[in-house]
């Protein structure tokens, strides 16, 4: 089921969520399911539980070929619950985001190159993974939304944000 995605300003975005403390459970399901309804309705590259309104550690990603980010890499689709980051390196490089809380915007946000992220799936099992780039990129911003973190509060220089189709006319995105 397609769910409303909440937008900057619910205070429910600034909340830190919950462990998930069980696994395959009907209602885990569900959650996911709407979570992929959602994001594939909206053309995002990942989604995070509190996006929809539900404060539990879950997010999901992936990218193939999205026209919203006709330069990023492929990344696998994933579902990542009580997520652990850990950083390889201290390197940082610059991107831009959007959010599908951030309608209709993008922003030039540092993240750190590469790192490792671990946590488990919807049936409890492992997922331990080193990655870098726009893949990395994915994850740092999906998982900030668990600790109640939206990108432009990530962001050092104000003056890199503005709406997606006066900073990249032309480009084929989708209106956020
Ligand atoms: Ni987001």
């Amino acid at each position: 089921m397609i769910r409303e995605v909440l937008r900057m300003g619910d205070s429910r975005l600034l909340a830190v969520s919950r462990k998930v403390e069980t696994f395959a459970s009907p209602e885990l399901l569900a959650l996911i399911e709407d979570m992929r309804d959602t994001m594939a309705h909206l053309d995002g590259a990942g989604l995070a539980a509190p996006q929809i309104g539900v404060l539990q550690r879950v997010v999901i990603f992936g990218v193939s070929v999205n026209p919203r980010y006709p330069d990023a890499e492929d990344v696998p689709e994933t579902v990542l619950i009580n997520p652990v980051i850990e950083t390889l390196g201290k390197e940082l490089e610059e991107g831009w985001e959007g959010c599908l809380s951030v309608p209709g915007l993008r922003g030039l946000v540092p993240r750190f190159l590469r790192l490792r992220y671990r946590g488990m799936d919807q049936f409890g099992a492992t997922i331990d993974r080193s990655v870098e780039g726009f893949h990395a990129r994915v994850v740092q911003h999906e998982c900030d939304h668990l600790d109640g973190i939206l990108y432009p509060m990530r962001m050092t220089d104000m003056s890199k944000l503005g709406f997606t189709d006066v900073l990249f006319p032309g480009r084929q995105d989708s209106e956020d």
